[in-house]
């Protein structure tokens, strides 16, 4: 028993907790009690949860710009202590206001400030949806924040429509795989960027066309595009923008990560160098989205009409959990990295 108190048996969780920033060593399994509903909750039982960056750039406190931003990564210590930014699972129990779920239900669930690391997480009633019916609880596990994020860069910021060229660069990692699809459900022409590995799983996704990054650089050959969706990589705006049209956009969407100041210091940048030029660059980020619950729904709606599936890369048991973090921080998985419970 690791808490202050004897944690009750019948009300205890297992739940990979994080007190200090550091490496996947630093996240902990302990027995500690069950989460309790506020009225706008739900207590979920978790059957999977999905790994990313998110979590990741949570345990390590990197970038330390990061830890500067209200909202984001605590200054000393992390401000999130379970990790976990999707699940899929039961309803256990509701709090008092809501009225839209009840024991049994199955979800989905993209809990803004974790949670998806433990037995059972309280997810805000706005921050959940019905389970995809065709998808496992691992697939659904592999949807909330990856897919959000590229709904809201194809449909938000990329304004992306039929015969638009769209090119997705870090096609084949958690959230360009669902890129690719959406940008083709929108009508997109699209052009997937990976490595060679990857090229066949890119195009099975219905990319037009792969750029081997290994081989090619996209900012030199190809396009024009009239979007690019920036996801992977080191290239500055200014790279982008010649094989962007001329009224073209660039949605700044990730990039390689570094201890200080990175992948925030190539989206910024790209941000501030685009008022001054005719191509715009435009930020997605879910963190902070106010339709969760609507967008989830659109998704599962692309789901149901089998236009979005997700890609799963590897499974691994819920005590393997820092495992699975260690090989998602390597950054080449292609798809998503799923845990189960
Ligand atoms: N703004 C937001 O709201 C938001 C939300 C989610 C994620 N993100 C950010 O988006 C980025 C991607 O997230 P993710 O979940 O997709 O990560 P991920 O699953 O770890 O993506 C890794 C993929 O990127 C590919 N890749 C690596 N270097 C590349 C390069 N130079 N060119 C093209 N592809 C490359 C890898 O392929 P290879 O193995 O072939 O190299 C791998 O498939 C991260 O920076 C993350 O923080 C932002």
């Amino acid at each position: 028993m690791s808490t202050a108190h004897q944690t009750n048996q019948e009300t205890a969780m297992k739940a990979f907790v994080l007190r200090e920033y550091g490496s996947p060593d630093a996240l902990e399994l302990k027995h500690i009690d069950r989460p309790t509903p506020g009225p706008d909750e739900v207590l979920i039982r978790v059957r999977a949860t999905s790994v990313q960056p998110w979590d990741w750039h949570f345990m390590r406190g990197e970038p330390y710009i990061s830890r500067l931003m209200p909202g984001m990564l605590g200054l000393r210590k992390p401000s999130v202590s379970i990790l976990g930014a999707d699940l899929a699972g039961e309803v256990v129990s509701v709090g008092n206001k809501v009225t839209e779920f009840g024991p049994g239900d199955e979800v989905f669930a993209m809990p803004q400030r974790g949670g998806g690391f433990a037995e059972y997480a309280c997810v805000p009633v706005t921050e959940v949806a019905p389970k995809p019916a065709t998808l496992s609880f691992e697939e659904a596990a592999a949807v909330p924040l990856a897919a959000a994020t590229a709904l809201l860069a194809v449909r938000d910021q990329g304004r992306i429509g039929p015969g638009q060229r769209v090119l997705v660069n870090g096609a084949s990692g958690g959230v360009g795989t669902f890129a690719v699809q959406l940008a083709k459900a929108y009508g997109a022409h699209v052009t997937g960027v990976c490595s060679t590995r990857n090229l066949d799983l890119v195009r099975s996704l219905g990319a037009d066309e792969v750029i081997d990054y290994t081989k090619q650089d996209f900012t030199r050959e190809g396009g024009p595009y009239d979007v690019i969706l920036y996801i992977a990589g080191r290239r500055s705006f200014l790279e982008c923008r010649k094989v962007l049209k001329p009224k073209g956009v660039c949605v700044m969407i990730g990039g390689a990560a570094d201890r200080w100041l990175q992948p925030a210091g190539l989206v910024f940048s790209a941000l501030i160098v685009s008022r001054f030029t005719s191509q715009k660059a435009v930020l997605a980020d879910v963190v902070g989205d106010k339709e969760t619950r609507r967008n989830l729904l659109e998704l599962s709606a692309l789901i149901a009409a089998d236009k979005l599936t997700p890609v799963i890369d590897r499974v691994y048991p819920f005590e393997e959990l820092p495992a699975a973090v260690r090989y998602q921080e390597e950054g080449h998985a292609p798809g998503k990295v799923i845990v189960t419970l």
